[in-house]
């Protein structure tokens, strides 16, 4: 199976940026998330590259739902990334691992009064999703004394290629506003003495393996921008959202590179706005393809079963990575322990949840596997500790960072007294 170069084969075992996943397993307990903060940064440089070679100025935000882990986010901040942050939980980490809020943009389709005011307070840029929205935000503003910078995000009717749940600017979708009513939107926000709209937005989708759907997303935005620069708009920058997909599938799945993305999605980008005049920023928001293959998710084998098939019992299931329940998604998995045995033996491997569902990589051809053995989950850095829950009352597990022959703690585990701690009795218990 092909890897990506911070992982290898060393006298049988998993290695992830040289260091080995069993001895880690061994010594952080498993479950366990491993991640390479070396691999997120190269990542990171490498879309900074292959954009800022073709334009001038541009700025990475990293969606910040990916992995909202604090020292991956610092690692990021301290190359000068930016943050598409979708709460205000997302808004406060970025802001404490020492992202520059003028390169924040806070967005979501169902903000709250108090979302909307915490923008405000930290200057943050606000993509709108509806006019309702806009009012809302005008008023918190003026409240506030305040001119809030925005953009709409534009919903711009593509149809991608990858799963429904995870195609987000379909002219169905709930995000954004028709690009047709973009115009007028605008209009709208122009009118509004606390609003400076600045910028447009749009995100099309995630695990999107091929190019073509983002040249079309570019085209809809400069023609949306031809349109509101004609209407007086200053666009200080436009932001092309994320949804650059990772090769779930090592051996089979097409493997876009930041680089194929520029050199397809930044002339079109490029000749439309020369076309108007104008040189606004151009802003990416990439999520999985920074995050997803830094980090592998080990879990333990505590038993194997022989039915109507071969089972692998093992200690993470749907708690800790959902992607495989809730999309049907792809992970390759590599046995940690017996990383180049004979792949002999088919298993499913299932966690330890109570849903038949809770099956994190079936029909898998694996070496012949004992209770013990550890078993890497690929490609677990994007949505996978992010969507984690406490499900079947689990505490989630630990979260390890390694930087070059470095390693430590980025997140402890959970313990049951942390379940425990957010119970309350209600008055009639007391
Ligand atoms: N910007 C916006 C506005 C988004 O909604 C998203 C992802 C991104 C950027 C980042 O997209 P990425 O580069 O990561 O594809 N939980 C799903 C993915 C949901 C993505 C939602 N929006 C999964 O596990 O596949």
């Amino acid at each position: 199976m092909k890897l990506a170069h911070h992982l290898s084969i060393k006298n049988g075992h998993l290695l992830i940026n040289g260091q080995d996943c069993v001895a880690l397993a061994e010594k952080y307990g498993t479950p366990l998330y491993v991640t390479s903060e070396d691999r997120v940064v190269e990542q990171f440089e490498s879309y900074k590259k292959a954009l800022g070679a073709r334009y001038q100025k541009v700025q990475v935000l990293f969606a910040a739902k990916a992995n909202g882990n604090l020292a991956l986010m610092r690692a990021l901040a301290e190359r000068g990334a930016g943050a598409d942050v979708f709460s205000s939980g997302e808004l406060y980490l970025a802001l404490e691992a020492g992202m520059a809020p003028e390169r924040l943009l806070f967005n979501g389709s169902s903000k709250t009064p108090a979302d909307l005011k915490l923008a405000v307070e930290k200057g943050v840029k606000v993509s709108l999703d509806s006019l309702d929205e806009l009012h809302q935000l005008e008023a918190v503003a003026a409240a506030a004394g305040k001119t809030v910078k925005v953009s709409f995000r534009v919903n711009p009717a593509l149809e991608v290629p990858t799963h429904p749940k995870i195609a987000t600017g379909l002219a169905t979708s709930k995000f954004g506003i028709p690009h047709r009513e973009i115009p007028a939107a605008y209009r709208e926000a122009l009118a509004c003495r606390h609003i400076q709209p600045v910028g447009i937005h749009c995100h099309i989708g995630s695990q999107i393996l091929d190019i073509e759907p983002f040249v079309r997303a570019a085209e809809v935005m400069v023609r949306v921008a031809k349109e509101l620069t004609g209407m007086g708009v200053k666009l200080e920058f436009m932001d092309l959202g994320g949804g650059l997909g990772i090769p779930y599938h090592h051996d089979t799945d097409p493997a876009p590179t930041a680089e194929d993305y520029a050199a397809k999605v930044v002339p079109v980008f490029k000749a439309g706005v020369e076309a108007c005049g104008i040189t606004p920023e151009l802003w990416v928001e990439p999520g999985r393809s920074l995050v997803a293959d830094s980090t592998v998710l080990l879990t333990r084998v505590n038993s194997t079963k022989k039915a109507h098939k071969r089972f692998a019992n093992v200690d993470a299931g749907f708690n800790l990575l959902i992607r495989p329940a809730m999309y049907d998604s792809y992970h390759e998995v590599i046995v940690a322990n017996k990383a180049d045995a004979p792949l002999d033996t088919e298993y499913t491997v299932t966690g330890p949840i109570c849903e038949t569902g809770d099956i994190l990589a079936p029909d898998r051809k694996l070496p012949e596997l004992a209770a013990g053995d550890i078993i890497a989950v690929l490609d677990a850095g994007a949505y996978g500790y992010a969507m984690a829950s406490q499900y079947n009352s689990r505490p989630r597990c630990p979260e390890v960072l390694i930087r070059g022959t470095q390693a430590g703690l980025m997140r402890r585990g959970e313990s049951l007294s942390d379940i425990r701690a957010a119970m309350e009795r209600p008055p009639w218990q007391l």
